[in-house]
């Protein structure tokens, strides 16, 4: 069990999904945790968990530059920046519009831009700091009618391994977590049967988000520290009817 007294973790897209699961294991672990969200927050949720949110289109670069110095305002500092804001907009590349094509580069990609650059200047002076980049299975496999997306998820991992370079001397390490299928808003909008065909074809279960927020809390503490630039693929494996029967 991690501890992060102390520790401030910054999360974008905290109030659903794999960004809300995230922000109650962190506030379970004693961070002080802040979230972003953009058109609505139950504050009957993260009032009584103590977890501070602003409003913050990720996109908006002034915005994010003004919510990082508020922030940085009231916390000192940030350790843990975890870029989770995500959004999809899937059709076909024929069918895919510019406008669908830029604000889904523009929250996911440009978004995780705009605030490793804001926060890196404070992680930089504090000589200590942890990115994780949540991007997506499809960013390192590629799907059918999410070039968009993908090509995002793709962007993240790119920019990660780049930032792994120039700030890993400055003692902060900058990784990305993929998550496969997670039971969320994001895929509650596909039908039962895409998702049967999804989870079929990939031999994979749907995880819950919990399980992802387990895997960000390693990478955000200080037992990763020698983990630098790296993509690790999160996913619910089935398993096969067999190898029940040892179980
Ligand atoms: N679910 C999956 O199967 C899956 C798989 C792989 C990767 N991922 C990635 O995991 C991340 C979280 O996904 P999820 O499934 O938890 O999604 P979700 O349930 O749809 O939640 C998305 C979160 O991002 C916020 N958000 C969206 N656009 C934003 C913007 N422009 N600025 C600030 N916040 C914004 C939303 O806030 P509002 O409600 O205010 O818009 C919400 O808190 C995404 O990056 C996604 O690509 C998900």
């Amino acid at each position: 069990m991690y501890d992060f007294k102390d520790k401030v973790v910054f999360i974008t897209g905290g109030s659903r999904g794999i960004g809300r699961a995230m922000a109650v294991k962190f506030a379970e672990l004693n961070a002080k945790v802040v979230i972003t969200y953009k058109s609505r927050i139950d504050h009957r949720f993260f009032k009584p968990k103590k977890i501070h949110y602003f409003k913050c289109d990720s996109a908006d670069a002034k915005r994010v530059k003004e919510v990082v110095q508020n922030v940085v305002k009231k916390f000192k500092k940030i350790d843990v920046l975890i870029n989770n804001a995500g959004i999809t907009k899937d059709t076909l590349i024929m069918r895919m519009s510019e406008k669908d094509w830029d604000s889904v580069i523009d929250t996911n990609l440009k978004g995780t831009f705009f605030f490793c650059k804001e926060v890196a200047r404070n992680m930089v002076k504090n000589h200590k700091g942890k990115i994780i980049n949540v991007s997506s299975i499809v960013g390192v496999n590629g799907n059918a009618g999410q070039a968009n997306y993908s090509a995002s998820k793709a962007g993240q991992i790119g920019l990660t391994k780049t930032l792994a370079k120039e700030l890993g001397s400055h003692n902060i390490q900058v990784n990305v977590v993929a998550p496969g299928f997670v039971e969320t808003d994001m895929t509650s909008v596909l039908s039962d049967d895409m998702k049967k065909a999804i989870l079929k074809t990939t031999k994979k279960k749907a995880a819950k988000p919990g399980k992802v927020a387990d895997f960000v809390a390693f990478l955000a503490s200080e037992d990763s520290d020698l983990i630098n630039g790296q993509t690790f693929i999160v996913e619910a494996i089935q398993m096969r009817q067999e190898e029940r029967l040892y179980f």
